[in-house]
């Protein structure tokens, strides 16, 4: 965070109070905050009671062995049960649970879709049954690599029917990537389509799963099965015994499926994350606090009416985003939503505004890098829209600036409706600091306080809280339903990185710290500032540095990389690389570069600019100083060079060149 975004933080004094007609029928109300207070896990019982148990817990907290925290112990459910089955038990079975539109539009309008819940129960419960006979039992771990079509939606809920826990790969991720979290969590099924919709072409998929399997064969990994949708009608290479098609397997199974209730802490995801090493952290969640927290926040968050509401995240499946607010938070609400499949301006600037107009959104949630990017675009687009069904705005994925904050309440909103902007991260599962819709009196920029029965704070390097009008870590400061229970496969790694930064006084349990700093106002309301650790924010996506300095070493070329995350006007933080390269390396090379960066983690954690530097500096203790090339990165001078070996360093990459590999 630069000096000039604190201090624009600290003059911000416009204040949105809720409309009064939502504050006096919202969902949750002000005295939330005092009820959780009293007795959190009374809050939290009743916020699981919202979901149908096939057991009820015997206990909602078990802090026997912290930090491994378990919520809802000796309770059962089934996970897709509760977003599909119990609707259409409860007479809701006509109700639209997806909104489906497709990318592609003709001269008949644009391809879309509605799935009832009655519909949605079918579908899954046929995926549910045609993955029991690819072999995928309890337990088993399944891949997903698909496109946004309800396909892949109704692949998740399968595989929590079946108890099978599923990890979602971003389709935007390369083979090597995909083959990484396949090894990983030892993935025996991978479900993917031949392709998807991107900017009006067809997009393959299918190859890179082919090649996954065979980089994970190399490493001793077999993947069993790929079930495969038609989504685009591309030519795939198949392999008879292995790949399978959903038209042959799925839309011939049994409608009839009997969920089996699972323990409350029977694992429902993993989801992978960047961390300050190469390899990525599986972040593991559970069921039944998870499903709790998703879906009470939701609910809380957004006000649903689930009746009347259309809910529309724009968010992938292939995030978390996806997963806690398209798939389980709102569809265990009994929500109507809206699917994207495509890309926000295609085949016109006007896209998204078009969907909302036409689908009559109520309750929009999307990132800061996506307003950004249509603020410069300036208002004459959305106004050609009536965006007057909007009630409430949400923003995620990182800080949102008081400017863009405005414009969003302003130019989409109309100045009606209260913006949401939620600070929670892949490993909370869920929403933990945000205002409330109908009851906080918001600003601009900040998250504003902690949810109801989350307990935050901001502490210094000792972990003592900060007084307000001061800065520090964010931490949280006791367990939450819906929190991690491990890194895959790594129980160490989740005690170094989450609780061993800020112990208690004997060593034990402290605090989780969430890897921000944040900043606490003269009224004591939190404002997120960003990573403090070695990990960048591209988009609203976590890429770490480590990971694309791995990749760029890889290649031939390069002897050294140094990789930070300079701020950038479109997207949050931008990835700068400082390269030295090997003797004999062609002196051009930056495209050559950045393109093996795509191919080997995938597009979005290509450098917008390559520097090719003949020194980097470090510490005495070797350690490169990634501050000072922040700061050179974005045009701050160089500063305190003291604590590097060789001080003379900065002024010879500050002279050297820097090439730009934007597009
Ligand atoms: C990191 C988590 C939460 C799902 C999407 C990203 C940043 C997230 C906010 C916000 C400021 C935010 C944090 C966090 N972040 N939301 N409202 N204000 N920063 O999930 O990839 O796990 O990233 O995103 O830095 O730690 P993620």
């Amino acid at each position: 965070m630069t000096e000039q975004t604190l201090s624009n933080l600290l003059h911000e004094n416009r204040r949105f109070e809720p409309p009064a007609e939502l504050a006096a029928n919202a969902n949750v109300k002000a005295d939330a905050y005092d009820e959780a207070g009293a007795d959190r896990e009374a809050f939290w019982a009743k916020a699981a009671d919202r979901l149908s148990w096939a057991q009820r817990w015997d206990r909602v907290l078990d802090d026997d062995n912290p930090p491994f925290f378990k919520w809802f112990t000796g309770g059962k459910l089934n996970a897709a049960y509760n977003c599909v089955d119990r609707h259409v038990e409860a007479g809701n079975g006509d109700r639209v649970a997806l909104h489906w539109v497709g990318e592609p539009v003709s001269d008949q309008g644009a391809e879309s879709r509605d799935l009832t819940y009655a519909q949605l129960k079918d579908e899954v419960s046929q995926a549910a049954n045609a993955l029991s006979s690819l072999g995928v039992a309890t337990g088993d771990r399944v891949a997903i690599y698909m496109p946004m079509i309800p396909e892949a939606i109704v692949t998740m809920l399968a595989c929590a029917r079946l108890g099978a826990p599923h990890t979602v790969v971003f389709g935007g991720f390369s083979a090597e990537a995909l083959a990484s979290r396949i090894e990983d969590c030892g993935a025996k099924v991978v479900v993917t389509a031949d392709g998807g919709y991107r900017r009006g072409a067809p997009s393959a998929l299918k190859p890179a799963v082919d090649e996954a399997r065979s980089i994970a064969a190399g490493a001793g990994h077999t993947v069993e099965k790929v079930l495969v949708v038609r989504r685009t009608g591309q030519d795939v290479a198949w392999e008879d015994g292995v790949d399978v098609w959903w038209h042959d397997a799925v839309a011939t199974a049994s409608t009839e499926h009997t969920p089996e209730a699972f323990d409350a802490e029977h694992p429902l995801y993993v989801m992978y994350t960047s961390g300050t090493t190469g390899k990525p952290k599986g972040i593991l969640h559970t069921t039944g606090g998870y499903l709790t927290q998703a879906a009470f926040t939701h609910w809380e968050v957004f006000d649903l009416k689930p009746e009347t509401d259309v809910y529309w995240c724009t968010a992938d499946i292939g995030w978390v985003t996806g997963h806690s607010y398209i798939v389980y938070g709102p569809l265990a609400n009994g929500a109507t939503q809206v699917l994207y499949e495509g890309t926000p301006d295609y085949p016109e600037r006007g896209r998204w505004w078009r969907i909302i107009e036409e689908k009559k959104v109520t309750l929009f949630y999307t990132a800061p890098t996506a307003i950004r990017s249509f603020m410069k675009q300036g208002h004459d687009i959305p106004d050609q829209h009536d965006l007057s069904s909007l009630r409430i705005l949400g923003s995620v994925g990182e800080p949102i600036n008081p400017e863009a904050y405005v414009w969003y309440r302003h130019v989409i909103g109309g100045d009606r409706t209260p913006v949401v902007d939620t600070w929670w991260q892949t490993e909370t599962g869920a929403m933990m600091i945000s205002p409330l819709p109908g009851v906080t009196h918001a600003k601009p920029g900040s998250a504003m306080n902690p949810l109801p029965g989350v307990t935050a704070d901001v502490v210094d390097d000792e972990g003592h809280p900060v007084p307000n009008g001061s800065g520090g870590y964010l931490v949280l400061t006791q367990p939450w339903p819906s929190m991690l229970r491990t890194i895959w496969g790594d129980d160490q790694r989740y005690i170094d990185t989450y609780w061993a930064r800020f112990r208690d006084a004997n060593g034990g349990q402290g605090y989780y710290f969430a890897g921000d700093g944040a900043k606490k106002d003269e009224d004591g309301d939190l404002w997120v500032l960003g990573r403090v650790d070695d990990v960048m924010n591209v988009s609203g996506h976590r890429l770490s540095t480590t990971e694309i300095e791995s990749a760029l070493v890889s290649h031939p070329y390069v002897a050294e990389a140094a990789v930070v995350g300079a701020t950038d006007a479109d997207t949050g933080q931008a990835v700068v690389a400082y390269v030295i390269l090997r003797e004999g390396a062609p002196e051009s090379c930056e495209k050559e570069l950045s393109d093996h960066v795509r191919t080997q983690i995938g597009p979005i954690a290509k450098p917008k600019r390559i520097m090719i530097v003949p020194e980097l500096p470090k510490t005495r203790s070797g350690k490169i100083m990634r501050r000072l090339l922040r700061d050179l990165a974005e045009g701050r001078g160089v500063g305190d060079t003291t604590t590097l070996a060789d001080s003379s360093i900065m002024e010879l990459i500050a002279a050297g060149k820097a090439a730009s590999t934007e597009d």
